[in-house]
């Protein structure tokens, strides 16, 4: 049996991470400090997993309390979510996101390290990558992040890389997400954004469900056939499973390893819009806006790596993802409720 420790995994896709790893028999320990999550999610994963993790509202910068989780449970893998993730708020707000994520990816591999933790999977970001050079992106693109977000993925990279090189004990996966979107089939796991979305998806459900009157198209005079920007968008539950095909490739990979996931179809802003619009059966109305700082006109993974050594691949297409993430919306429409001693 094998537990794994999962920080973060009160948030979006932490939450469906601890759904695929109970339903891959593993015990889970999650830790959360709920800026950005809920216990609900994590009482629902339970379910929907058929296991019953245990929480621990923990902060990553709280070293004491974080050596006391592992001074608790017997952790045998980590996988690392937890961290600030709005790139506009990172150029505010950079010194909050140094130490959030920085900070605490250091105390967390400091802290598996005195306590004979070798394996850990890292949630980080096609952020690293900057701006496209070419496409589709295997991971020998070069490296380079364009805001503080990115620069904490990328800082936290080189950190695990450097610490995998130190003692031949570790095994770390590097997982560059593309744009995860979507939610549970059930409904009951999904994206709850405080405030307005800063992501496409969640927005575009927004406007859909008529919690706002329109979406802003960040430009559509781009050099793609629509003129609006290309992205890859991938299910979050196929995103969940990758973090389980890892853990396990983990035995077939020493050392430090950066793989992508993502589908390896790009798809346009208008093409989510036209999808959306079709999941719910909603008009969605949009209006053209200027083109966005610092958005790149295509992000596609190439996701070769991802298949041939992990044994992943995403199955589910953009169809799936909206009419998924509208459920999600229409059964939750003001988010996670308020955690009860009894659930919900
Ligand atoms: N967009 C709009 N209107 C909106 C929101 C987004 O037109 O209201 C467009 C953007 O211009 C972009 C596309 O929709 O072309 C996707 O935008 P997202 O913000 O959903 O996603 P990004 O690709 O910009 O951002 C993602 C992650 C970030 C990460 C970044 C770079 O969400 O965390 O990729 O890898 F930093």
């Amino acid at each position: 049996m094998t537990t794994t420790l999962v920080t973060g995994g009160a948030g979006y896709i932490g939450s469906h991470v601890v759904v695929a790893l109970l339903q891959a028999g593993h015990e889970v320990v999650v830790v959360d400090n709920l800026v950005n999550g809920s216990e609900v999610a994590v009482e629902r994963a339970g379910e929907l997993g058929g296991g019953s993790p245990i929480f621990e509202q923990v902060d990553l910068t709280d070293r004491p309390a974080l050596r006391s989780v592992f001074a608790d449970h017997t952790i045998d893998a980590v996988v690392h979510l937890a961290g600030l993730k709005a790139v506009g708020e990172s150029v505010a707000q950079p010194v909050r996101y140094y130490r959030a994520n920085v900070i605490g990816g250091i105390n967390l591999v400091e802290a598996m390290a005195d306590f004979g933790v070798w394996r850990l999977v890292f949630s980080s970001s096609a952020t690293v990558y900057g701006d496209p050079r070419f496409l589709p992106m295997t991971e020998d693109h070069p490296l380079g992040a364009v805001n503080p977000y990115g620069r904490t993925k990328l800082m936290q990279e080189e950190v695990f890389t450097d610490v995998a090189a130190s003692d031949e004990r570790w095994r770390v996966a590097l997982l560059r997400y593309f744009n995860p979107v979507g939610a549970h089939a059930s409904g009951r796991l999904g994206e709850d954004p405080s405030g307005a979305p800063n992501n496409l998806m969640p927005f575009v459900m927004q406007v859909a469900l008529g919690r706002r009157d329109q979406l802003v198209v960040f430009g559509d005079d781009y050099d793609t056939p629509d003129g609006t920007c290309i992205r890859d968008y991938v299910h979050v539950v196929d995103l969940a499973d990758g973090h389980v095909s890892a853990i396990e490739a983990l035995e077939r990979f020493p050392g430090c390893r950066a793989w992508n996931l993502g589908t390896g179809a790009g798809h346009s802003v208008l093409e989510v819009v036209h999808q959306a619009g079709a999941a719910s059966g909603r008009e969605i109305p949009l209006s053209v806006g200027p083109r966005r700082p610092g958005d790149a006109v295509a992000s596609v993974a190439s996701v070769e790596r991802a298949r041939v050594e992990l044994h992943w691949e995403a199955s589910r297409d953009l169809g799936a993802m909206c009419a998924d993430h509208w459920r999600w919306q229409t059964q939750n429409p003001d988010g996670y409720p308020p955690p009860s001693p009894s659930g919900d």
